[in-house]
């Protein structure tokens, strides 16, 4: 049996994957004091595990970025031992590179961080990330979808040094968990594949957090659909 791993931040992003997989909340495996929770259910032969990174209950919010992403990360891997991971969610896109509210993008290797600096040597690069994820061209090609470079960083903004940054990686995506999964697929030696959904356009006219909150439902949805197929393909 295939077991398939999916991490995502905000429920609003899961519930639209919950639903066309017909996954049912179980018992999370990990100690209750820890936020995120755990969705399984069977999609063919494979067992999908998905986990959602859970509630900060003391902002009264979802939990989003690196730390919560790596925590979910290592508990869905410790104790799911999936063969793949899947980081799936939502991302800031650029008109300069082809991006459009709705596009999905499969991630091409590597996945870094864009908001790390630190100039000491190894560090840096280290700090980058620059994790590995799989090559999916051929299902990329097969279902239609677009392949891009997403990077990773904890801001909903960009300011200057994270976008210069970005713009040397080429980013397509911009994110707020991938290279933090990817960071942690990688220590266990697992396959690790980004899908992300654009809600806004980092350099578009409209104020990001609008532009995010007007588009969250119907790019989460686009997001559902996407990986409903990838786990079918
Ligand atoms: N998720 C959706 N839009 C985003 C953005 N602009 N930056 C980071 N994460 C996002």
């Amino acid at each position: 049996m295939q077991r398939i791993g999916i991490i995502k931040a905000m429920r609003a992003e899961a519930q639209p994957l919950i639903e066309r997989l017909g996954l049912e909340p179980a018992p999370s495996p990990w100690p209750d004091r820890l936020a995120p929770g755990l969705w399984t259910g069977m999609c063919g032969p494979a067992r999908i595990d998905l986990v959602w990174m859970g509630r900060d209950d003391r902002h009264g919010v979802d939990c989003i970025g690196t730390t919560a992403a790596t925590l979910a990360a290592a508990l869905l891997l410790s104790h799911r031992s999936p063969d793949i991971v899947i980081s799936a969610g939502t991302a800031g896109g650029f008109i300069a590179r082809g991006g459009a509210i709705g596009t999905v993008y499969l991630s091409r290797s590597p996945i870094c961080f864009h908001d790390r600096r630190v100039p000491l040597p190894g560090f840096r690069e280290s700090a980058m990330g620059e994790s590995p994820c799989i090559d999916v061209s051929e299902m990329a090609e097969a279902l239609g979808l677009e392949m891009g470079v997403v990077s990773t960083g904890d801001s909903l903004d960009a300011p200057r040094s994270d976008l210069d940054t970005m713009t040397r990686l080429g980013t397509h995506a911009k994110d707020m968990e991938a290279a933090a999964v990817a960071w942690m697929a990688a220590q266990f030696g697992v396959p690790m594949l980004a899908v992300k959904a654009i809600t806004d356009l980092v350099d578009g006219p409209h104020a990001t957090e609008a532009e995010f909150m007007e588009h969250l439902h119907t790019a989460s949805d686009r997001l559902g659909e996407a990986v409903e197929r990838i786990v079918a393909w």
